[in-house]
């Protein structure tokens, strides 16, 4: 049957216009920020102190607040500038790297038996395989597992102390976060973890080379054991810092609450078949 282009259009909109939207699963990916935040052990904890907080002379309720801290504390963003001259600083970054999809490349398994667990080009490769997309125009975020332990500080990064030789968790290895931005481009890379690097790391390749791509870090991101590993929007809103080398970031994930399935099934429950089949 031939019927005239325009008429399909007429159909095609006829018929999205019955569709009833997707009910969106809404995940807030952003630790709250105070004075017991974790964050790397060289940086400024968070700290409020209340100016007002009760009713005044005049009758009226007031509450002001002033805040002292790092830029790299709780969940935040690591601009690119933070370990590559002349590249992007937080307000810098283009709004359109800020809004993208979620690639979650999951590395629980090898981090509960190795806490300084490397993330290898093979997890990157089999992300694509298992999903079927590509990397490119996605926030990578590394799923470890290491936000179960956000509320114990030794057990999130090492130790107690101050000392950064004595950290451990995992991270990204220098190879793989080459092969990231040599092969692929994405927007940013996200881990549960204080670096992106793993603890022992003293050279930072990871942030080296990822960040002088003009491609972004997040840190202490929460939450990533509640996203699909494909099929999520990431809205990464990092404080617009001029010149800034890292800021204190709202991280919030959305996803169609099918994922979810009607059988109420959590998306980590699910199979990674069930989820790939519904976003093709
Ligand atoms: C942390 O903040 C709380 C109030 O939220 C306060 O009671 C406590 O004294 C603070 N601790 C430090 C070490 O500043
Ligand atoms: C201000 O006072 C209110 C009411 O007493 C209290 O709930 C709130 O936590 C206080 N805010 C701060 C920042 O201390
Ligand atoms: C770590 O550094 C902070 C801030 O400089 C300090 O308050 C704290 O006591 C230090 N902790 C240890 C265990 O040395
Ligand atoms: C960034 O720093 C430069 C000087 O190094 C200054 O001219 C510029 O105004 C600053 N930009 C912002 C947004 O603060």
């Amino acid at each position: 049957m031939f019927l005239p282009c325009t008429l399909y259009i007429v159909l095609y909109t006829a018929t999205l216009a019955k569709t009833a939207p997707i009910p969106l699963e809404m995940v807030d990916m952003s630790y709250v920020f105070d004075n017991t935040t974790l964050h790397w052990p060289t940086q400024r904890k968070f700290e409020l102190f209340v100016l007002e907080n009760g009713t005044q002379e005049e009758g009226y309720w007031l509450q002001i607040e002033e805040y002292f801290s790092g830029v790299h504390v709780g969940t935040h963003m690591d601009a690119p500038c933070h370990f590559a001259k002349g590249r992007w600083s937080v307000d810098q970054i283009p709004i359109s790297h800020l809004i993208a999809p979620a690639a979650v490349v999951d590395i629980t398994k090898k981090a509960e038996e190795d806490r300084d667990a490397l993330v290898q080009v093979e997890d990157f490769e089999n992300w694509e395989i298992v999903t079927g997309q590509s990397l490119d125009g996605t926030i990578v975020l590394i799923r470890s597992g290491w936000g179960k332990r956000w509320n114990d500080r030794e057990a999130f990064t090492g130790t107690t102390g101050n000392d950064t030789t004595k950290l451990h968790f995992p991270g990204i290895s220098e190879e793989a976060a080459q092969w990231l931005v040599d092969n692929r481009n994405v927007y940013g890379v996200g881990s549960e973890t204080l670096s992106l690097d793993n603890g022992p790391s003293q050279e930072l390749m990871a942030h080296r080379i990822i960040l002088d791509k003009n491609v972004f870090g997040l840190e202490n991101v929460a939450n990533v054991d509640m996203l699909p590993i494909y099929g999520a929007t990431l809205y990464v809103l990092p404080m617009k810092i001029g010149n800034g080398s890292g800021a204190p970031a709202r991280i919030i994930a959305t996803f169609p609450k099918i994922l979810h399935g009607k059988d109420g099934k959590s998306v980590t429950e699910r199979t990674l078949r069930e989820i790939i089949i519904f976003n093709k």
